[in-house]
């Protein structure tokens, strides 16, 4: 076995679901029960420096620049021994991510963070992967990190319980010129993550309609998006939400994410488009909304959702590109 004393930096993207990710099939290698579609979110990103170095007796990580938790640690560890059994290297790696958005705002950090972490190690660690392979051990990691590394709009493919699940790029970035504006409508930290919210999933008695019915929903996001089509892409996306949240709801023991600015939220976006506005809303596992909408309409959009009472903030993000190197 080689030891390395290399370094390298790179950035990815946070991404939104629009079929989401819920449960696992495999829990332990992230197999996802159903595929699913998202789009990478321009600027809001991670930044993750991979060092191995010989004289390191643990891994070691810092994230925007504490030492992290030991669970983190832990979790990152895992994901690096993985890199270094690839790589056929061995020596510890000093970990240092930072993500320039808040947290506690509804965009999750674990899939840009992974999908950074992922590249930079590596390329740290002398390989050279192909994208379709980087997504696949970006998954192991975080699931939605292997919708972070290809760029644009990303589907996840799965075929039934396959090890070799990964996310491959269905269109550019200026393929279609959408905007997510993030109604912020609570920063408290979520008490039960994604990771521990999957292994739930099955308890739901509508868990295997919603998996079953996976595949139409799939098809239509995916002709929605590629035919620039907002209605059908509206339909879907609300659809696809709702099925993951009735989900959440009715899992044991339930999780209810939502607060009373979420549903105010929902529905003032529902009736702007009733009204002829190109907006709908998706809700991951959290209270905070993410309003999709056309470029043209975006600052509307911003400006009615900031005047809505329970709305503390809102962020905004176009279609952003692949996870990239900054360093080596
Ligand atoms: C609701 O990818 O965060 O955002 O694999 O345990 O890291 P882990 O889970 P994660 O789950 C994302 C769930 C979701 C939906 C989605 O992004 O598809």
């Amino acid at each position: 076995m080689q030891t390395t004393n290399r370094t390298a930096t790179a950035v990815a993207c946070a991404n939104i679901a629009f079929i989401k990710y819920w449960g696992n099939c495999e829990p332990d290698s992230r197999i996802p029960a159903n595929g699913s579609i998202s789009m990478n979110l321009a600027g809001l990103e991670s930044r993750t420096s991979v060092a191995y170095s010989s004289n390191l007796k643990a891994d070691r990580l810092f994230l925007g620049g504490e030492p992290a938790p030991q669970a983190v640690l832990e979790r990152v560890s895992r994901f690096l021994d993985v890199v270094r059994t690839v790589a056929g290297i061995q020596g510890f790696a000093s970990v240092e991510s930072e993500n320039n958005f808040p947290m506690g705002v509804g965009i999750a950090s674990s899939a840009s963070a992974f999908a950074a972490l992922a590249l930079a190690a590596t390329r740290a660690a002398g390989l050279d992967l192909p994208e379709i392979e980087l997504s696949r051990l970006a998954r192991l990691g975080s699931g939605s990190a292997c919708r972070s590394v290809p760029g644009g709009f990303v589907e996840w493919l799965v075929a039934g319980c396959e090890e070799n699940s990964a996310a491959v790029s269905i269109a550019s970035p200026e393929h279609w010129e959408l905007v997510d504006c993030v109604a912020i409508v609570d920063r408290e930290h979520k008490r039960v993550g994604s990771t521990e919210g999957h292994t739930m999933a099955h308890t739901s008695p509508l868990q295997a309609a919603r998996v079953d019915d996976a595949p139409r929903r799939l098809d239509i996001c995916r002709q929605a998006l590629l035919e620039r089509d907002f209605e059908a892409l509206a339909a879907v996306m609300e659809l696809d939400s709702n099925m993951m949240h009735a989900v959440m709801m009715t899992s044991t023991p339930p999780l209810l994410y939502w607060k009373p600015g979420t549903v105010t939220v929902m529905q003032e976006v529902i009736d702007w488009r009733s009204s002829g506005v190109p907006v709908c809303y998706t809700i991951d596992a959290g209270p905070n909304v993410h309003v999709i909408t056309l470029a043209d309409h975006a600052s509307e959009i911003i400006g009615r959702l900031k005047h809505i009472a329970g709305v503390l903030d809102v962020l905004s993000a176009s279609p952003g590109g692949p996870a990239r190197l900054i360093t080596e």
